[in-house]
């Protein structure tokens, strides 16, 4: 299990995230950026090209060491990036520290996701925002029945990832006001599929 956690599933991860039809959302949300970042769950670093100016720095945290690794090889300078090897429920910044916060697809699958986003709202500064697009909970109800029944399995594959999280509700339960949010089904299976993508500042 240890080898497919550390060494097949990083790999899986970084093929499943090539997908084209992601990157018109990762160029959409990166392009709303600035200041310093921090980016939580990097993986493969696949949003690292679309970082521009006002970005002034980045600050990459990922609990995978293949997966930095793999990261480090897509820093395209001058943008600095610092790689943090860690958890987002106990993010090792300051305080009121960070202009955005970035999650793309990492909502799924972080254990404690109530405690991440307290964290996220934690190191964000008052005026700061927080950049997301996630899968999770279809407003269709026989999707939901399918997220219910197939998310047991496939966390267990996939590294933990839940298809049926709420996502804006987790966000604003945390604090957050969301102050532009997009919802759809991109191309593929319904249950795998509804988008969540848009900005959240502390409220
Ligand atoms: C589906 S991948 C998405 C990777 C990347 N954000 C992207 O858009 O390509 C989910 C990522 O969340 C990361 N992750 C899982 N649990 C985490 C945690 N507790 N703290 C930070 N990142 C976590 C995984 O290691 C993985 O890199």
């Amino acid at each position: 299990m240890d080898f497919y956690n550390n060494v097949i599933l990083p790999r899986l991860c970084h093929l499943a995230m090539r997908n084209r039809r992601l990157v018109p959302y990762r160029e959409r949300v990166i392009g709303g950026a600035q200041g310093r970042v921090l980016e939580i769950g990097i993986g493969s670093g696949l949003n690292l090209s679309f970082y521009r100016a006002p970005v002034t720095d980045i600050v990459a945290l990922e609990p995978a060491p293949a997966l930095i690794a793999m990261a480090r090889r897509s820093v395209h300078p001058p943008i600095r990036v610092s790689f943090i090897e860690g958890s987002v429920e106990a993010i090792p910044l300051d305080d009121h520290s960070i202009d955005t916060v970035v999650t793309t697809w990492t909502l799924c699958t972080i254990p404690q996701v109530a405690t991440a986003l307290g964290e996220m709202r934690r190191v964000l500064k008052p005026g700061g925002r927080l950049l997301f697009v996630e899968h999770g909970l279809a407003p269709d109800e026989s999707v939901r029945r399918w997220q219910d029944r197939l998310t047991p399995a496939w966390a267990c594959f996939s590294g933990g990832c839940h298809l049926n999280r709420p996502i804006r509700t987790i966000i604003e339960r945390a604090g957050f006001r969301c102050e532009r949010l997009e919802t759809g089904y991109m191309p593929g299976p319904k249950p795998m599929t509804f988008i969540y993508e848009g900005s959240a500042r502390p409220d």
